[in-house]
């Protein structure tokens, strides 16, 4: 069985990759909360806060997938640069040290596949979003490059989703009007849901997509690339 490792599967998009996986696959999670389901294989880690525990990881590691993000969105007067900073550490430099820890794991698998989380709002420019922005522009940077530098051994794609109905963005589908407005938003007429999100890391993830590296996929309810005439 492949191992695969999701950092941040307590909840949202990566519970749910973990949970299509887990029958099929051995899972390793690691986040700040813990994780009942896979305690076994379950590394309490910050990714803001310190180095990813090495030791934690089997020897050959299939494919690894870094889910935590955040959604602070706020007109740019409002953005102190401590925001931007907080933005990055979360959405690219936690990513940037699980990696480095996984990397010996990873180049012992035949073939490996990393996913990475961006956001619609870097290739379609959106009020209030500059400094998620620019954190998953680096995110889409960093899989551009590793995907380059790691192949052919290792994969690496992003998805960049537009909003998904998680514990992340409840927040902004508090209210049924919100909930209304966002929806109607979006070409297709709805926001996503998680398993739309998962369905495609575990596209990824899998030997389906052999043949994908250095890629952004849109899961975005067409709102980043079409326009419906009324
Ligand atoms: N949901 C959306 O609308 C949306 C839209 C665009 C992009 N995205 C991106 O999609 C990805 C997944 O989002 P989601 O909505 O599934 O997020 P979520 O529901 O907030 O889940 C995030 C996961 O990451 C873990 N995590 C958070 N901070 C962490 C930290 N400092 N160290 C270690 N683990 C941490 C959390 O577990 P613990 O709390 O236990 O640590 C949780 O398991 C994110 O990168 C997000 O930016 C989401």
């Amino acid at each position: 069985m492949n191992n695969i490792l999701i950092v941040g599967a307590t909840s949202g998009v990566g519970e749910c990759i973990a949970n299509r996986l887990q029958d099929t696959h051995v899972v390793y999670t690691a986040s700040r909360g813990t994780n009942a389901r896979h305690s076994s294989k379950h590394a309490a880690w910050n990714a803001v806060q310190e180095a990813f525990p090495e030791d934690f990881l089997p020897q050959r590691l299939d494919g690894l997938v870094y889910c935590p993000g955040s959604i602070n969105l706020q007109p740019f007067e409002r953005l102190s640069e401590d925001s931007f900073r907080e933005d990055f550490e979360i959405n690219l430099l936690g990513a940037v040290r699980v990696l480095k820890a996984s990397l010996p794991a990873l180049k012992a698998a035949p073939m490996a596949s990393v996913v990475l989380f961006s956001s619609v709002a870097v290739a379609t420019g959106m009020p209030m979003h500059a400094s998620i922005a620019a954190a998953k522009g680096a995110v889409e940077g960093l899989t551009r490059s590793l995907a380059a530098e790691l192949a052919p051994k290792i994969r690496v794609n992003a998805i960049a989703p537009s909003l998904t109905e998680t514990p992340l963005s409840a927040k902004l589908l508090r209210t049924e009007r919100q909930r209304i407005a966002a929806a109607e938003r979006h070409p297709l007429g709805k926001i996503g849901k998680i398993n739309d999100l998962a369905a495609a890391a575990n596209f990824l993830l899998s030997s389906e997509a052999d043949w994908i590296t250095g890629q952004v996929l849109p899961i975005d309810g067409g709102i980043g690339s079409i326009r419906k005439f009324n």
